[in-house]
């Protein structure tokens, strides 16, 4: 098996942390445990046994998770996983032959893509549309879809656009994976994220062939715990799990320990208050900061810590993004490694000061493009 570069994350973990200003990242700048635990939790890990744990996840944790998604689930529909990346994995692994097509959703992180094309399997794009605010042709995923398709990959809210699927575009989808009897895989990393601080709604449960994959990485703003899962049917969590087995057996189990109390309702809500507060702030300085500069087109997202922004000059958005990296030691994340020329993305959930000063490097190299 031979496979496919994964672009986006080679170019980010070979350059993310050589560079003064790592304007690529996807998430909320990180917390500590010392900001989130109280004292008495803090002695408490530190005098827990480090042992393997459940390897699909604590009980606990798992009804936590369930609870997320409403009183249909239970702890039977959850699975663990290290990071959303290996909940999607998983999807892939234990849902698709070589030889067997998916329509996918583009622009997006490609992680799904990447990895189907790897094992032989087609996947047929289906774009995302600018002038239709980042939101699918419901006609087009109709027309789209034959005998071979076997899953449909949305990436909810979207990474990199942050936009967010219109309930009617939804309910379209879910129409048609239940008509057609196809998977729906829905990425929903970046759920917690939404800049108005209402959580949108999840495809969780929406039919019988539905897994949902998520974590804490981004809303939540812990990516180093490694953290995700996988809310499907039990059958699909049994075929998983069994999956799992051979990739990482479990997550840490401090990890699993963190998430539990992570969960809990009202740290929970606090954190992602936290998230909402930060984003709001920080993208509306970016938007003010976009104003000055016809060589990029910004338009608002909907959630997430980061925003796509047409490119206006003839040069390449690679290009583009080698040349700020090199000179300016800054580094954004290319449209064409998330499936579309011509776009670049920011990643503005870095604390406000780091922002801001990378902003200012980008500034100088744009104004290369005006002398
Ligand atoms: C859409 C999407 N899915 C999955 C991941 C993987 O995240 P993690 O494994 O940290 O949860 C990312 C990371 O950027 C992402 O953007």
């Amino acid at each position: 098996m031979k496979f496919e570069q994964f672009e986006l994350e080679r170019n980010q973990s070979l350059f993310e942390n050589e560079v003064d200003f790592n304007l690529s990242e996807s998430g909320v700048h990180p917390l500590k445990l010392s900001e989130i635990l109280t004292e008495e939790e803090q002695k408490e890990i530190l005098n827990t046994e480090l042992f393997y744990g459940y390897t699909n996840g604590t009980p606990e944790l798992r009804q936590r998770v369930a609870e997320l998604y409403g009183k249909q689930f239970s702890k039977q529909n959850v699975l663990i996983t290290s990071g959303s990346a290996e909940a999607n994995f998983l999807s892939v692994m234990t849902q698709l032959d070589s030889g067997d097509e998916i329509i996918y959703m583009v622009p997006n992180y490609l992680q799904i893509f990447h990895l189907a094309r790897s094992f032989g399997i087609k996947v047929n794009i289906l774009p995302i549309r600018q002038e239709l605010g980042w939101q699918w042709d419901p006609d087009e995923l109709e027309d789209m879809i034959n005998v071979k398709t076997k899953m449909i990959a949305i990436c909810n809210p979207n990474n990199p656009t942050g936009s967010v699927m219109s309930s009617e575009i939804m309910d379209k989808v879910i129409t048609l994976a239940e008509d057609r009897n196809c998977w729906l895989l829905s990425d929903e990393v970046y759920r917690g994220a939404e800049l108005d601080g209402l959580e949108c709604r999840s495809f969780a449960g929406a039919t019988e062939k539905t897994i949902v994959n998520a974590g804490l990485s981004k809303a939540y703003s812990l990516p180093g715990l490694r953290m995700g899962w996988s809310v499907g049917s039990e059958s699909y969590i049994e075929k998983a799990w069994s999956f799992h087995d051979f990739t990482v057996i479990n997550v840490a189990y401090l990890s699993d320990w963190v998430a539990s109390r992570i969960l809990e309702h009202s740290r929970r809500k606090a954190i992602l208050d936290r998230t909402k507060n930060h984003l709001n702030h920080n993208l509306n300085m970016l938007l003010k900061w976009g104003e000055d500069f016809p060589e990029l087109t910004f338009s608002r997202p909907d959630a997430a810590a980061i925003t796509f922004a047409k490119l206006n000059l003839p040069i390449g958005c690679e290009d583009f993004i080698f040349h700020l990296r090199d000179h300016y030691s800054v580094l954004l994340t290319a449209g064409k490694w998330h499936g579309l020329e011509g776009y670049i993305r920011f990643g503005y959930g870095t604390p406000t000061d780091y922002v801001r000063d990378g902003l200012e490097r980008v500034t100088q190299y744009l104004k290369k493009f005006s002398e």
